[in-house]
């Protein structure tokens, strides 16, 4: 049975989110395990597009148990939304998911809290967050008194006798950052999320023990990553980060599963590079409305699903890739949207960076020092074959194969699958496999 773990090797939207819906029928358990609603994951087939940011993407998979972990941050009714939109799809998910009873809540006093400090940092040094509450929320979680489960929603005495201190200070601290910030009233919060809590209730869980269970009884999970490596809090460009650990190394304290039992780490890469929000990206396209940067986005459909804000796009970035795929032992890639390349002349991939003249050796773990950092291109040919309908290695252009197996070199893992298109059957499993 295999315990598999889906991570984006860059700055998020790979597309995890097909690869998630790809390999979910072979497992028996999904699992979100970091972030929040600042993930927002596409998903489409038979036609239709679904659009996750809380739930696992694996609640489209009707045989799979959706579980969000205690790593998570929930905003609840974001919750009951997405049940909806599935709903309304025609996927019943509220029988198969889990929710566990330590993940903390994120009230609308965290959405405010996270427009004040983005505010207060201004327009250069701002971070370029998502607004959905996910720093400040993570930020009472480490601070550990302000912090509120998802288990205190499910007494309304209790999670009254919570919210009274905390809401008083926070109406004072926005109060003095602002005098014309929102105020919250303790009462009103625990009416609105006690009845969240009473909807949710059954889904509400010790979800560490069956993940547990889950490894002592070889019962198949899959984890999927939200967000990218390179916006991992540990591990990304600090401070131009998410605030939890977006790599492979959050599944250990964010779902209690123990890791070292993982099988098969996909990681997940754009064959180009995206950011979404601010700080450094070294091979960024700043060619203007003409340029290949614009060209790529149009095609790429490139804007946040999320904030829909555009993303930034460059070249593939090897020095980051190899950094991610070591951090995250990825014993296999998944190169996707490789059909948005198509047409282009010659293609880029950043082989090493350069400072001051001389070749930096790994990747800097400091934003400054990246953000000064210059990329060493190597070029190879494009290929002008829309890809679209491939299916195979065989049916790829020779220019598409070698870009491939170049990726394959400097990054030093395989390619296991590519990926030529949105939907589901638009996936080439690159050595014969279908991921079974
Ligand atoms: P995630 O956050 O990593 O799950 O990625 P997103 O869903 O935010 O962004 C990936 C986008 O690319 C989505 O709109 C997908 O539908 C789309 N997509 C996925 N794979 C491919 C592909 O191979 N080609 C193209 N053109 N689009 C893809
Ligand atoms: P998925 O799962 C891309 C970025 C934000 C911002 C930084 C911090 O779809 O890949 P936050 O709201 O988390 O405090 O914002 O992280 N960010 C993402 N960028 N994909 C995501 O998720 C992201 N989640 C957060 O744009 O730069
Ligand atoms: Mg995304």
């Amino acid at each position: 049975m295999a315990f598999s773990c889906v991570v984006g090797l860059q700055w998020g939207d790979e597309a995890k989110g097909k690869i998630v819906d790809v390999l979910s029928p072979k497992h028996q358990y999904v699992v979100r395990f970091n972030g929040g609603a600042n993930a927002g994951h596409t998903v489409k087939f038979e036609g239709k597009t679904f659009k996750l940011s809380i739930l696992p993407t694996g609640i489209l998979c009707p045989n799979a148990t959706a579980v969000v972990g205690n790593g998570v941050v929930i905003y609840p009714p974001r919750i009951l939304e997405e049940l909806a939109q599935l709903t309304e799809g025609g996927v019943s998910g509220k029988e198969r998911l889990l929710i566990s009873s330590s993940a903390h809540v994120i009230f609308p006093y965290h959405f405010e809290q996270e427009r004040l400090s983005e505010s207060d940092r201004g327009s250069t040094e701002a971070i370029g967050t998502t607004g959905r509450g996910i720093g400040p929320c993570y930020e009472d979680k480490a601070g550990r008194r302000w912090a509120i489960r998802m288990v205190d929603l499910l007494d309304k005495a209790v999670l009254l006798a919570k919210l009274i201190p905390v809401v008083d200070r926070k109406n004072r601290i926005f109060r003095a950052l602002d005098p014309n910030a929102k105020q919250f009233d303790a009462n009103d919060l625990a009416n609105e999320f006690s009845a969240y809590g009473d909807i949710l209730r059954e889904n509400i869980r010790d979800t560490q023990v069956i993940m547990s269970d889950c490894a002592g009884k070889n019962i198949g999970v899959l984890f999927e990553a939200a967000q990218g490596s390179l916006l991992d809090i540990d591990h990304g460009s600090y401070p131009y980060v998410t605030s939890s650990n977006s790599s492979a190394a959050g599944i250990w304290s964010g779902s209690g599963f123990p890791a070292s039992r993982l099988t098969q780490t996909y990681g997940i890469v754009k064959a180009y590079t995206t950011r979404v929000g601010g700080g450094p990206m070294p091979t960024e396209l700043l060619d203007g409305p003409e340029g290949l940067g614009e060209r790529i986005r149009r095609i790429g459909r490139e804007y946040g699903t999320v904030t829909g804000r555009p993303r930034r796009v460059g070249w593939l970035d090897a020095v980051a890739l190899k950094h991610t795929a070591n951090l995250n032992d990825a014993n296999v890639l998944c190169l996707m949207l490789l059909d948005v390349l198509s047409g282009l002349e010659e293609l880029k991939i950043a082989i090493s960076y350069e400072l001051d003249g001389k070749e930096v050796v790994g990747f800097p773990s400091d934003a400054a020092m990246l953000g000064r950092c210059k990329p060493v291109y190597e070029t190879l040919p494009g290929w002008s074959e829309d890809i679209t309908t491939a299916r195979k290695p065989s049916d790829l252009p020779a220019a598409a194969l070698a870009y491939i197996r170049r990726v394959e070199q400097l990054v030093g893992r395989p390619v296991g699958v590519v990926s030529v298109g949105p939907d589901r059957c638009q996936t080439i499993w690159m050595n014969g496999g279908n991921g079974a």
